[in-house]
């Protein structure tokens, strides 16, 4: 067991055993890519494993197990109307709670209610595929909860171990493609030179400075391809990826247009539906925890289903260290956790007599 995992335990050993099995869990997972932080890309031999231990954690919580076509995990108790899960994929040296959290406390709530679907979604973090699919296959719950951590720093500032969130950003992934010459790195002179990284390095600041002049708009460029990428040679070609979000439409687009981003794929913005937004208040305000609702600037599987329909709520859990996200530094509270699993849990619950009567 790693140092991580030490501390893990001597920390749950003074909680009542709600949050036990969701942190030796979460290590579990964790511990797959090997290191440094959470190394299980979609589609890696990582992400299987997860989902293998993912599907024997939903046998032994009496779930009926089955993987449709686009590769989603699905554990079911009876035909339940109510789905709560998220992914098991991670970024490359990502956290341990970001998407784990939500199917390992999905996994626990839906025992614990007796009631519901648990489901771990394939791919999220490249643009959400398992729920893409998913939403085609066409049969769709009746609601989809996603529990998931905050990823910022508001419910740690607000002092709010839970919060109910509103609605989900827009986000749009591009690539931009600037064309140079290469050539000799000692023998060219500066003035006969089509350098295509100087193109591409002052486009990169013109995505900050124009994302910066939109209110609640952010962009980034987080990877970049040089060709022919060797030290001694002017670049001839080089290949930036844009990740650019805002609160609404009208501004996303505001954002594209200064961007001049071909043709880049889209996430329209998602607003969580009444009823679960309402079960999880209650559930937030019957644990005695102050209410704080918020959007989410982090594009989510609950996105995806909410565009197609499916009356969607999310369940935020205060992230720790200012809400870093996508990093190992990634860090939530065992009591935290525990107040997670007792919502979800209620909200479940909450949401699956009504349906029961819908029928
Ligand atoms: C998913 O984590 C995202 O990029 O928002
Ligand atoms: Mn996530
Ligand atoms: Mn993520």
């Amino acid at each position: 067991m790693s140092d991580t995992g030490t501390l893990a335990r001597r920390v749950m050993s003074k909680m009542d055993d709600l949050g036990v099995r969701v942190l030796e869990r979460l290590e579990e997972l964790y511990a797959i890519g090997g290191g440094p932080g959470a190394n299980r890309v979609g589609g890696s031999e990582g992400e299987q494993r997860a989902h293998d231990l993912a599907a024997a954690w939903m046998r032994e919580a009496g779930l009926e197990v089955e993987v449709d076509v686009g590769g989603n995990l699905i554990g079911r108790s009876g035909r339940a109307r109510v789905w709560t899960g998220s992914h098991l994929d991670s970024v490359p040296r990502g956290g341990k709670f970001d998407g784990a959290l939500g199917v390992v406390v999905g996994i626990e709530a839906a025992e614990r209610a007796g009631a519901g679907a648990v489901v771990a979604f394939r791919d999220e973090e490249r643009g959400c595929a398992g729920s893409q699919a998913f939403v085609e296959l066409g049969a769709l719950p009746d609601y989809f909860l996603e529990l998931h951590v905050e990823q910022g720093p508001v419910l740690e500032r607000e002092g709010a171990p839970l919060g109910v969130v509103t609605a989900i950003a827009a986000m749009a992934r591009g690539e931009r493609v600037f064309e140079g010459e290469a050539g000799h790195a000692g023998t060219t002179p500066m003035d006969a030179r089509r350098d295509a990284m100087c193109a591409a390095a002052e486009y990169i600041l013109q995505v900050r400075d124009a994302a910066a002049a939109i209110d609640g708009a952010v962009a980034t460029v987080g990877r970049v391809s040089v060709e022919p990428d060797a030290v001694n040679v002017i670049p001839g070609r080089v290949s930036v990826t844009v990740d650019a979000r805002a609160p609404d439409r009208a501004r996303l687009d505001a954002l594209l247009k200064a961007l001049g981003l071909d043709r880049p794929a889209t996430l329209e913005p998602a607003q969580m539906a009444e009823e679960p937004r309402a079960a999880l208040a209650a559930e937030v305000e019957r644990l005695g925890l102050p209410l704080v609702e918020l959007a989410s600037g982090a594009g989510h599987d609950a996105g995806v289903l909410a565009a197609a329909g499916v009356r969607c709520g999310m369940l935020f859990v205060r992230s720790l260290n200012g809400g870093i996200s996508h990093s190992p530094d990634e860090l939530t509270s065992p009591e935290d956790i525990q107040l997670a699993v007792k919502a979800l849990t209620g909200a479940i619950s909450r949401l699956s007599p009504s349906v029961r009567e819908e029928r």
